[in-house]
């Protein structure tokens, strides 16, 4: 089961029964009895619980305090029966020492609960909606991500306002394409010395506190790396590296870059100035153009005036450029058409200005220019190939061969600014939602 299949928790749920009380045992309280609490103290409590739930044994019938340490919860209500002091990474406050109650192991988990985002309907940023959902619980060959940090990217606009085609998600859904955050459990069949680390992961429902992954799905984030950084790299470092990777620009060629300033865009200046081209980015507005100036471009040119394919070609020195990666699509992709050399390559990745740019096979034919559409033209990547794009994105990131520029940080229940601002071309760079952290 998915985070993203499973419904909103509302009206109450039904206790389980008390099997035994556990004296002397040290106990988190989170008075948070309607599920509905934000306070920070109950907040802080529940993420301490969570932290120690994974490494702690399962109740069983017999069971006594002085065995094993052992984590029981129901609703806001977490206890640790057999631990007389406070458990590591815990206050005083949190922990109290009393008696326990211990419930039985088929007690219905899905009363601990996490903050979302959730989808019920496609329509505009207001249907993003915060809700509590249910945990999710690691099957075989999963885990389960404590999610800091996830990125807003332009898929999530379209899947959110039904205009993904065959990428369109089920309703209900959570939002987001993975995020940036600490291994909390694994399921059966998946190596235990994963949980502790910080991990990127990539699949369904990143716009949440907790995610769940398979174990081919997540990657570890390098030492010294932000998670924030790893996040803004999730998906523009991956598409960025697979990009340049299957078109790659060469030292002295002219490189294009349209809606430059956006996410994958901007990672992609920057793999073409590591590799010693010139480039010449393109973005509508002084703000963004500003911004890809302090990038150490060679020239920048506002898409959104009349002629810039000329000003392009100018820059060159009339040739036009060697390459074109075409973020931008519509009638941007297909005027960027116009600024490259005869017998160069066109890109086109991008179509949030209008669809994928449509460029007519016979003047290409006429002009020589392969036209290239790596992430429609066949199969997406293989699982294998999708995590080393992310681990090569996340190595050059640590390296600070790419710097992504974070333009603004949302907290998770304002993930319709988040969306807005992307849809208004107010973003800069890559948008993020704080979850935890
Ligand atoms: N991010 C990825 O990993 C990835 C993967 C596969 C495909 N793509 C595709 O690549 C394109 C860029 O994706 P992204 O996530 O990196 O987005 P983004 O670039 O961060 O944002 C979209 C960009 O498109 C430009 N744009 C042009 N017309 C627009 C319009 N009508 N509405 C909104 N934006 C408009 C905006 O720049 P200006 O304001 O400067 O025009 C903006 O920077 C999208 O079409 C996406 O589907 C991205």
């Amino acid at each position: 089961m998915t985070a993203q299949s499973v419904p909103a928790i509302t009206g109450e749920r039904p206790m389980p029964e008390i099997d035994t009380v556990v004296p002397n045992s040290a106990q988190i309280r989170n008075h948070r009895p309607s599920g509905k609490d934000d306070h920070p103290v109950d907040r802080e409590a529940r993420q301490a619980f969570r932290r120690l739930q994974h490494p702690l044994p399962e109740w069983r019938p017999g069971l006594r305090p002085t065995d094993a340490p052992q984590v029981n919860a129901i609703g806001g209500l977490a206890e640790i029966p057999g631990q007389r002091a406070s458990p590591p990474g815990l206050t005083s406050s949190e922990v109290e020492v009393g008696d326990c109650r211990a419930y039985r192991p088929d007690d219905d988990r899905s009363l601990i609960t996490m903050r979302a985002i959730q989808v019920r309907e496609f329509g505009g940023p207001e249907v993003l909606e915060p809700v509590e959902l249910p945990d999710p619980v690691p099957g075989p060959g999963q885990v389960v991500v404590d999610v800091a940090v996830t990125d807003v990217i332009y898929l999530d606009v379209m899947r959110r306002s039904g205009r993904a085609g065959p990428a369109a998600p089920a309703l209900p859904y959570v939002p987001g394409r993975g995020g940036a955050g600490r291994v909390l459990a694994v399921g059966e069949g998946v190596d235990p010395a994963w949980v502790g680390r910080r991990v990127v992961a990539r699949t369904d429902g990143g716009y949440a506190e907790r995610l769940l992954a398979a174990e081919e799905e997540i990657v570890e984030v390098p030492d010294g790396l932000g998670l924030r950084e790893a996040a803004a790299v999730l998906h523009d470092g991956g598409t960025a590296v697979g990009l340049f990777e299957a078109t790659p620009a060469a030292a002295h060629d002219w490189v294009l870059v349209t809606a430059a300033a956006g996410g994958a865009a901007h990672l992609l200046v920057q793999l073409a100035g590591d590799a010693g081209a010139r480039v010449v980015a393109a973005a509508r507005g002084e703000r963004k153009l500003a911004m890809l100036r302090g990038l150490g471009v060679a020239a920048v040119v506002d898409y959104s005036e009349p002629g810039w394919p000329d000003r392009v070609r100018a820059v060159t020195g009339g040739s036009g450029v060697d390459l074109v990666f075409d973020g931008a699509g519509g009638e941007y992709g297909r005027a960027a058409f116009d600024a490259v050399a005869d017998g160069g390559r066109f890109v086109t990745y991008g179509s949030a200005g209008g669809g994928l740019a449509v460029i007519d096979p016979g003047l290409a034919a006429r002009r020589n220019v392969a036209v290239h559409n790596p992430l429609f033209a066949g199969p997406p990547p293989d699982p294998a190939t999708a995590r080393a794009r992310i681990a090569r994105a996340l190595e050059l990131t640590a390296k600070g061969v790419l710097r992504p520029h974070i333009g603004a940080v949302h907290p998770l229940d304002q993930a319709a600014e988040a969306h807005r601002a992307l849809e208004e071309r107010r973003t800069l760079g890559r948008a993020l939602l704080l979850v935890s952290g």
